[in-house]
């Protein structure tokens, strides 16, 4: 049954701007969080305490922790991929994390230079000493609906995968679309393997939006009571280790289709265009939102006449 109120996850700053080329000064993103705070998203992934040699433009993550305005209500988390990683973030004074596995190999490989079972290996014992220490965890399980290295993927492989990341304690598993792949007629067959093995309020939908079929995913996701969904604001993003995969569904897009459904989700669709705004103004390149473009087009309309 679609849940009546929908929290959204917002990746922006870190799954958004972990793809862009040029670096990003460490200010600017702590403006994009604040201001996506004033929109009152519930949830901001704000950066990634991973190795800066992999992923250069996270390597501010510690200073980007110390310089935003934290509103209470609102949980800002980060993606810790070892030991060292949960020690940044807790220098950092971060009290939710995610950790990130993927559904295929090689795209493990690729990632986190590890296999699946390394990883999960690894996130047993970052979750261990998480846990110990007060923090929440959730987990990320990529490639899920389709693997740039691989091909397709069962969908019994990601539930068993999923279930092994339940098994670790995580609050959430994030069944992720990494190169977004997925489209409304895999939803429901990937969906319906995975709730064999992990409870439907502990599942969140992570889609990108690389051939259009995000919003619709989510769509053809919400009758299975499906209740959380990741986005990033004007619809930035990427993985570097995924070539061609393209931004996560923009959270514009997704509180505009949301609020026409009638689903609450309590978060300011004027204060995420300013924030998307505020961050496209700050890169080299248009966001994909649609909601975005729809909005430019009336104020350039408005400053005609
Ligand atoms: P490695 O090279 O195998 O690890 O990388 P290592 O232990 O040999 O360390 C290499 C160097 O990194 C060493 O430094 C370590 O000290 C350092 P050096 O001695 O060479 O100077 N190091 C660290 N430094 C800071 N923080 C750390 C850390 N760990 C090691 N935490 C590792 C293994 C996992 C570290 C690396 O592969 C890595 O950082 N990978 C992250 C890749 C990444 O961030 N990918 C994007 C995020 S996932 C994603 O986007 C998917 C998602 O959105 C869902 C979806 O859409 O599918 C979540
Ligand atoms: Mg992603």
């Amino acid at each position: 049954m679609t849940p009546p109120r929908i929290t959204i996850v917002e990746v922006g700053p870190r799954d958004g701007l972990q793809n862009e080329r040029a670096l990003v000064p460490t200010a600017d993103k702590i403006e994009l969080i604040n201001r996506l705070s004033a929109a009152h998203l519930p949830v901001i992934e704000v950066s990634a305490f991973v190795s800066p040699r992999w992923v250069p433009q996270m390597a501010d993550a510690a200073d980007v922790f110390a310089g935003i305005t934290r509103a209470p209500g609102i949980r800002y988390t980060a993606l810790v991929p070892n030991l060292a990683g949960l020690d940044r973030a807790v220098a950092a004074g971060v009290t939710e994390i995610a950790v990130f596995a993927a559904s295929t190999e090689t795209f493990s490989r690729k990632n986190i230079n590890q296999s699946i079972d390394e990883s999960l290996a690894t996130y047993a014992q970052v979750c261990g000493r998480a846990h110990a220490a007060g923090l929440r965890v959730r987990g990320y399980l990529s490639t899920a609906f389709g693997c740039p290295f691989e091909g397709a993927v069962a969908p019994g492989r990601v539930a068993d995968v999923a279930a092994r990341l339940a098994d670790l304690g995580v609050f959430e598993v994030a069944i992720s679309d990494t190169i977004g792949i997925a489209h409304p007629g895999q939803v429901p067959r990937v969906l319906e393997a995975v709730l064999t093995r992990v409870p439907v309020h502990q599942l969140a939908l992570h889609f990108h939006d690389t051939r259009g079929t995000a919003l619709a995913n989510v769509l053809a996701s919400l009758p299975y009571g499906i209740a959380t969904f990741d986005a990033s604001a004007g619809g930035l993003g990427g993985c570097p280790y995924a070539p061609g995969a393209a931004g996560n569904l923009a959270t514009d897009d997704l509180i505009y289709m949301l609020d026409g459904l009638g689903l609450e989700t309590g978060v300011s669709l004027a204060g995420v265009t300013d924030a998307s705004t505020f961050i496209a103004s700050k890169i080299d390149h248009r966001l994909p939102s649609r909601y975005a473009q729809a909005q430019e087009a009336r104020r350039s309309l408005k400053s005609e006449v």
